[in-house]
């Protein structure tokens, strides 16, 4: 097991003192989806590699895209290079990453299905992901945190259960609505799953650990509370049980109004605000109880300009004395200009 710095409690990097609920000047700065084909380099190794998952498999491809975007722009964290659907590939699901398609599943719709998947996490291939997280570790400046992740399981759920990137979330509501005893089992599998994931990514180096729920927008209240807010509360917990130091960040992106009391319902130490809620609104009903980390609209950042001037001015002065991670509301597009990334990073952090 490698040292986790973070267990000391001790630490100067700015990433953590933020999410343990200390406000930084400058505000630290990272991106979801900072590794990815907005960079030619990231484009180059991807070819190297052949499929989209032989890069998520090979430590010292992943390593590299993983260091690419910190090593470029100075970012105050590296995110591990990697997908929330290694989780569903790990349990025995077909998973295949189609150019320009995005990714197809072979469905899992009913109790007889999750039944044929494997009843443990494969590591054959989570092992090549560990190593990349390892590896890592030991390639930081000493300034600059390393994030591991999750899919939250809803929304890996969704696309076990729709076979892909969802419109309507047709299926998988149908079965959670009309089955949900039977619909529990397929949650509780992946939680069951994420814990151990993430737990073996923080005994690997990582320092924080990030749950992605990026279609919490698309339950009704109820069924929000029973499907997102307590299995992140049961993953949380679990996290602090065996790793009380270890920063618990959680994106319920498009959870609207279910983004009041998240933080209080679920534990979290960080919460990801998606770009649709106001700085001043976030900064007065959210940051009180807990670290916040957003939420400039990706095509904000992908327009640059005065338009990105005026946008970051506005979120920095609403968030920045309070506990705040600067970040995007949603990933990096891929047709962004890497300079207007470089010019990011320099407003946020010149005064
Ligand atoms: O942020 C990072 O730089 C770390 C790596 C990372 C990836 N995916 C790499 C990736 C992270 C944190 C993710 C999370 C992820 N993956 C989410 C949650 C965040 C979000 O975007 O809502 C989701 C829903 C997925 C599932 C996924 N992976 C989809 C739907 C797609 C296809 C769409 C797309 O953007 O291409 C992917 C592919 C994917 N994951 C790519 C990357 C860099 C592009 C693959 C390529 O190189 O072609």
């Amino acid at each position: 097991m490698v040292a986790n710095r973070t267990n000391s409690g001790q630490t100067r990097k700015p990433l953590l003192l933020a999410l343990r609920g200390k406000a930084q000047l400058p505000p630290p700065i990272w991106l979801m989806r900072q590794a990815g084909r907005y960079l030619t380099e990231y484009r180059n190794l991807r070819d190297q590699a052949g499929s989209f998952l032989d890069l998520c498999y090979n430590p010292k491809l992943a390593t590299a895209v993983t260091l690419q975007p910190v090593n470029r722009f100075g970012f105050d964290a590296a995110i591990l290079f990697s997908d929330i659907l290694l989780i569903p590939h790990a349990l025995g699901q077909d998973v295949k990453f189609i150019e320009r398609d995005g990714p197809q599943l072979s469905p899992v719709r009913s109790v007889r299905d999750v039944d044929k998947l494997n009843s443990e996490l494969d590591f054959a291939h989570l092992a090549a992901v560990y190593e990349t997280v390892s590896n890592v570790a030991t390639q930081l400046s000493e300034h600059v945190t390393l994030i591991g992740f999750a899919g939250a399981p809803w929304t890996v759920a969704t696309y076990m259960v729709e076979g892909r990137t969802s419109k309507n979330f047709d299926l998988i509501k149908r079965w959670a609505f009309s089955d949900p005893i039977g619909f529990e089992i397929l949650i509780s599998r992946l939680t069951d799953a994420t814990i151990i994931h993430l737990c073996k990514q923080i005994e690997a180096g990582a320092e924080v650990v990030q749950l992605f729920e990026s279609w919490a927008g698309v339950l009704p209240a109820k069924e929000f509370l029973r499907w997102c807010i307590k299995p992140v509360k049961f993953i949380t917990e679990q996290i602090k049980e065996r790793f009380p130091n270890v920063p618990v960040v959680a994106f319920p992106r498009g959870a609207g109004t279910g983004y009041t009391g998240y933080a209080e319902a679920t534990g979290v130490d960080g919460l990801g605000v998606d770009y649709t809620l106001s700085p001043t609104w976030v900064a007065e009903r959210l940051q009180p109880n807990v670290a916040i980390q957003g939420n400039l609209d990706p095509a904000v950042l992908l327009v640059g300009g005065s338009a990105m001037k005026a946008a970051v001015s506005e979120i920095k002065l609403a968030l920045s004395s309070g506990p705040f991670v600067f970040n995007l509301g949603h990933g990096v597009l891929p047709q962004t200009p890497p300079e207007h990334v470089a010019e990011l990073v320099q407003l946020v952090r010149e005064d």
